[in-house]
């Protein structure tokens, strides 16, 4: 999707569609006087009105569309607008919109650039790869929108273009997320780091079996253990490490599918369960974006990718395991696979002296239950580093909450016969989680986020969802790493 900025007034353009987003109680422009009762749209948030001008210029369509007051309306209310404005136009099978602010926003015209061109380009989101059923209806899409504005138009072209990169990080994404099982096992993922490296000239490096036996990597093995689709190790690396340029280590979750091995899952919680990379999918992405911004960092993507199935060469509830650390595992539960995958990745980024480690993962049902789909569950080891992600977090609209990460939720995971088990009970499940994890980091400033309840919508809440992935960690990934560029 093509997306521009242009100086001028938007009702005086020709247009198939103007979208006109108001501020609350803002009068509308002279040129709708004739149009509309006054009394049928005060700009309320998310209040919507379609009008036929009928005039022989400017617009033939006006879609009003309402912000709410200016005092509430965040990056993320004009994000949601700008999706809002493609849907409508998908629906009445316009190419190209064009649209406008009508009110004064308190916003930086960098920041309403960046985020109009999020809304526009993933409301246009689809994953239709595997339809063949679909109408010509179904599958038109819109071609371009055209920002228009009476002031601020570079700032506003500046922030488009570093929006329009973000936005094409969280469809690939997506798009790595809502490919089903079958057609990415581990190897496909790691062919999909390799194809990006050579797109961004990133130095990608994938372990395969035979390597990562050679390399005592027992945690992704043992993981991988159980399936025909062998695991991988992927490594990708932007920029290199240099005095003053800070160094940091994404690792993303790579469960290709987890159905839970021998500890296996009921069937309606297998579902879905191909989003169990989607923290794998958010390095990807914040990597593409990263580089398509040439952002003068020295960022490592680290993905441990396995299939967790059950079988006679699964590995089993009362296994030890001994991980790429040297560390051991007494496994109790399969199902919590995901941590013993993120033991070798984490300790492998130690490697980096990175200055942080971020970690998504879809990583505990718990963290559904307690924040459901409106947050991420954050958990820390560095207060510094946690206050950074919380920012980037309500900056990009993809909001983080802090959980507490004591040292009592360790004594949680002690063994009598391994240095610590894989799960701690039910009680503070995602806690306990991340405290197994926090064992694998060193000293190194840790952040973990847990993104179970967000990574996949079947019913998606926002107008820039659509049903399956999210592409989340990207939008706040982007932000966190282009706050350590500046
Ligand atoms: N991949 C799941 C977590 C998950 C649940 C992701 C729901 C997305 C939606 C993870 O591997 C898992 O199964 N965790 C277990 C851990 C338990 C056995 C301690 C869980 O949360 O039930
Ligand atoms: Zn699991
Ligand atoms: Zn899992």
């Amino acid at each position: 999707m093509e997306i521009v900025v242009k100086g001028g007034a938007l009702l005086s353009e020709p247009s198939d569609l103007a979208v006109l987003a108001c501020l609350e109680d803002t009068p509308l422009p002279a040129e709708l006087a004739g149009l509309i009762e006054s009394a049928d749209f005060a700009g309320k948030a998310r209040q919507q009105r379609l009008l036929y001008p009928r005039a022989p210029e400017g617009p033939k369509r006006v879609l009003l569309l309402g912000l709410g007051k200016a005092e509430k309306l965040s990056a993320d209310g004009l994000r949601q607008a700008a999706a809002t404005a493609t849907r409508q136009a998908q629906e009445l099978q316009v190419a190209r919109l064009s649209f406008g602010l009508n009110g004064e926003l308190a916003l930086d015209p960098l920041r309403i650039g960046q985020a109009l061109a999020e809304g526009f380009a993933l409301g246009a989101y689809r994953f239709q790869r595997y339809r063949t059923d679909l109408s010509e209806e179904q599958k038109f899409t819109i071609e371009g929108a055209t920002i228009v504005a009476t002031a601020d138009v570079e700032a506003l072209q500046a922030g488009a273009a570093t929006g329009q990169v973000i936005a094409r990080g969280v469809a690939y994404a997506r798009d790595l997320v809502n490919t089903p099982p079958n057609d990415l096992p581990p190897a496909a993922l790691g062919e999909a780091a390799i194809a990006l490296g050579q797109r961004l000239g990133l130095s990608v490096t994938v372990l395969d079996k035979p390597q990562l036996i050679a390399g005592g990597f027992g945690g992704v093995l043992a993981v991988g253990q159980g399936s025909a689709n062998e695991p991988r190790f992927i490594v990708m690396e932007y920029g290199t490490a240099r005095e003053g340029t800070p160094t940091i280590c994404l690792v993303g979750k790579g469960l290709t599918f987890d159905s839970g091995g021998l500890s296996i899952k009921p069937a309606d919680a297998m579902t879905t369960m191909k989003a169990d990379m989607s923290g794998a999918a958010a390095v990807f992405g914040a990597l593409q974006v990263v580089a398509e911004l040439k952002l003068p960092l020295h960022v490592v993507g680290i993905v441990p990718a396995a299939e967790n199935m059950p079988s006679s060469t699964a590995f089993r509830p009362d296994d030890v395991i001994t991980t790429l650390s040297g560390k051991t595992v007494e496994v109790l539960n399969t199902d919590a696979e995901g941590r013993i995958v993120l033991a070798d990745g984490l300790h492998y980024a130690q490697q980096y002296k990175p200055d942080a480690i971020i970690e998504l993962s879809t990583l505990t049902g718990a963290i559904v239950i307690a924040l459901g789909a409106h947050a991420i569950g954050m958990m820390a080891t560095n207060q510094e580093l946690a206050d950074r992600v919380s920012r980037a977090g309500e900056a990009s609209g993809e909001r983080v909450w802090q959980l507490p990460l004591w040292d009592e939720y360790r004594e949680m995971l002690k063994s009598e016969i391994a240095d610590m088990k894989n799960i701690g009970g039910r009680p503070a499940g995602s806690i306990t989680a991340a405290a197994f994890l926090a064992n694998f980091v060193g000293d190194y400033p840790f952040v973990h986020l847990d993104i179970a309840g967000t990574a996949f919508a079947e019913k998606p809440t926002k107008p820039y969802d659509a049903p399956g992935a999210t592409g989340v960690g990207v939008r706040l990934l982007s932000e966190l790493l282009r706050g350590y560029a500046t």
